[in-house]
């Protein structure tokens, strides 16, 4: 995994976003697996920035979203496709047949699972995904404990999760309680991986991780067994090493 610290989050999101676009030039029609969240906000920012001055264009990239909550209508503010919609999609010129995002309001929910899977592996896996991570090391909404063999999969949300969304809600009782998101192998076929860590909450989770003891209690450490992760990550995030801690 390449680490690159960034000195706070303008700065990470602004590198996140030169490596998106690096990729969308480099192949136009790239197929980018994107993530929701406070974290990448900024780097979609950055992202429509450059595409306002003419210095990028998403008419030919495809994108997959890592996950969806189960029970909100697409038009529902908090889901997904609202937050992709507002935050990113409707900002930029990417064709809306192009983007997908698992279907939250699913009849049948293993029966979607099983197309999502099959739509990554049709038009994807991703040239370059994107991820959060959660306080507990979770990546999509694969919380701790999930097999690192799943794939796309129904999850219930850990508490400690609907509690870190409840900012977006009126209340954490309104926030659902399951999900649809990629499985950690679904995460792993990716081509490309950028993981995105700011502020100091974050801090013990990138702590964890760079111990690099891989386990399913701590579902970010699936990402040590793939060949090109980079971790850009801010100050506040990036624990201090024992000489530093000495020093102080
Ligand atoms: P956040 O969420 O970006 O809102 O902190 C990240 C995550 O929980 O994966």
């Amino acid at each position: 995994m390449k680490v690159r610290v960034t000195e706070n989050y303008q700065h990470m999101s602004a590198t996140a976003a030169d490596m998106i676009a690096a990729q969308i030039m480099d192949k136009p029609d790239a197929v980018l697996g994107l993530a929701t969240g406070s974290t990448p906000l900024g780097t979609y920012n950055e992202l429509i920035r450059a595409y306002n001055k003419s210095r990028l264009s998403f008419s030919g990239v495809r994108t997959l979203n890592l996950d969806e909550y189960v029970g909100l209508p697409q038009s529902h503010p908090q889901s997904y496709h609202t937050f992709m919609e507002e935050n990113l999609f409707k900002r930029i010129d990417i064709n809306p047949d192009q983007t997908f995002i698992p279907n939250g309001m699913a009849e049948d929910r293993n029966k979607e699972c099983r197309r999502y899977e099959n739509l990554i592996d049709e038009i994807g896996p991703p040239d370059l995904q994107v991820l959060g991570i959660g306080r507990n090391g979770h990546i999509g909404f694969n919380e701790p404990g999930t097999s690192f063999a799943s794939t796309t999969h129904l999850v219930k949300l850990a508490d400690s999760t609907r509690e870190a969304n409840a900012r977006f809600f009126q209340s954490k009782e309104k926030v659902p309680t399951h999900a649809i998101t990629m499985g950690i192998t679904s995460i792993l076929k990716s081509k490309k991986i950028i993981l995105l860590a700011s502020g100091e909450e974050k801090m013990p989770a990138i702590k964890h991780l760079l111990t690099g003891d891989i386990g399913e209690k701590f579902p970010a450490s699936a990402l040590l067994n793939h060949p090109d992760v980079t971790l850009i990550v801010d100050e506040l995030a990036y624990p201090a090493t024992e000489e530093e801690n000495d020093a102080e």
